[in-house]
């Protein structure tokens, strides 16, 4: 006789569909970036840093002890079921009746105690191993503060600032360079993940947490916040883009410029300064200097815009200035009600931002 559960197609169906899509994250792990394209893998079980590296071995490691102990119960229970089932006859007698047996009570309390005690040597050690990490002579250090909903990034060292694109060099062979990151919050708790580099870490208000990172391959790692930080929390995207050690030199020089003077877009500069956008956005080598809003001095090396809510495009970048709202609900900018000519000025002025 078939069991009334499995023979229910509407059970069965959804079960099917979620091991299948949860097989798929664990074997390929490519999450849909903001912008509906998969420019990015996000799995942990692919690693190209050395953090990370360290913590998939130990997740494979509980895995597999995970794996071991659930064949082994679910075997017995199936076993139990089809061995002992009920058959036709079975009522006039009762099983027989058994109390305690001290081998079976020793057997299953000892065996967990060990699993889990090994479990704890070998995680204890990785955390250990990962959090003393010395910073060497030499390594770059970056300070993030995590605002709602955006990455501020601080360089204090190469005096740097910029936002939601963290720049670092590649470690290879003979040079090592790890980045040594300092974690802060400006409002509430949030949590800095980039799954390829390292595991997450909080950042929270009034505290600093210290984490690092060595990738090994030049490319962008997409990251996100992980700790929920209010309306826009899934649009808080983290890009951190590995160069070689010469293009990260480049990048750095490029960065430390303040930006010139530029005689072009005369008109949108105006705009700029006699609105209130000097209030909360700094941009380096003007009078512009508020610290609310991410800093605007090299806007344009960046690739998107509102941490990964859209592509930095001209077109994105004048629909963001008319009203934020639209691309991001919610968010701390407000919709500065301009005239279509000044929004047309104010981006042209945007875009020498380079
Ligand atoms: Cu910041 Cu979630």
């Amino acid at each position: 006789m078939r069991p009334k559960v499995f023979a229910n197609q509407k059970v069965l169906r959804p079960v099917i569909v979620f091991a299948f899509s949860l097989f798929c994250i664990i074997a390929f792990g490519n999450v849909e970036s903001a912008f509906g394209k998969n420019d990015g893998v996000t799995s942990i079980f692919s690693p190209l840093s050395q953090p990370a590296q360290e913590i998939k071995e130990t997740s494979i490691l509980v895995l597999a002890v995970c794996a071991v102990i659930f064949i082994i119960v679910a075997g017995l229970l199936v076993y139990a079921i089809v061995r002992f089932r009920h058959r036709a006859g079975d009522e006039a007698s009762e099983p027989p009746q058994v109390y305690g047996s001290n081998q079976i009570e020793l057997a299953w309390t000892v065996l967990p105690i060990l699993v889990v005690f090994v479990l704890i040597l070998v995680t204890s050690r990785t955390i250990a191993d990962i959090q003393n990490r010395k910073s060497p002579p030499g390594a770059i250090q970056a300070t993030v503060v995590g605002h709602q909903w955006w990455w501020e990034i601080r360089y204090p060292e190469l005096g740097i600032v910029t936002a939601n694109e963290l720049h670092v060099p590649a470690s290879t062979g003979n040079s090592r360079q790890p980045t040594f990151l300092k974690l802060q919050s400006a409002d509430v708790a949030h949590s800095f993940w980039v799954p390829q580099l390292a595991g997450k870490t909080d950042l929270i208000p009034n505290k600093e947490n210290r984490m690092w990172i060595e990738p090994t391959k030049p490319g962008i790692y997409l990251g996100n916040c992980a700790e929920y930080c209010g309306t826009q929390h899934a649009r808080m995207l983290i890009r951190v883009v590995v160069q070689s050690p010469d293009e990260f030199d480049r990048w750095v020089r490029d960065q430390q410029q303040a930006t010139s003077v530029n005689t072009n877009a005369t008109e949108g500069r105006k705009t700029f300064f006699a609105n209130s956008c000097v209030n909360c956005h700094t941009i380096r080598g003007t009078s512009a200097q508020g610290k609310f809003g991410p800093d605007l001095t090299h806007l344009m090396s960046r690739e998107t815009l509102a941490a990964g809510a859209a592509p930095n495009t001209p077109d994105n970048l004048r629909l963001w200035v008319r009203d934020p709202q639209r691309i991001k609900l919610g968010c701390l900018m407000p919709n500065m009600q301009m005239t279509d000519q000044e929004v047309d000025q104010l981006v042209a002025y945007l875009q020498t931002l380079k």
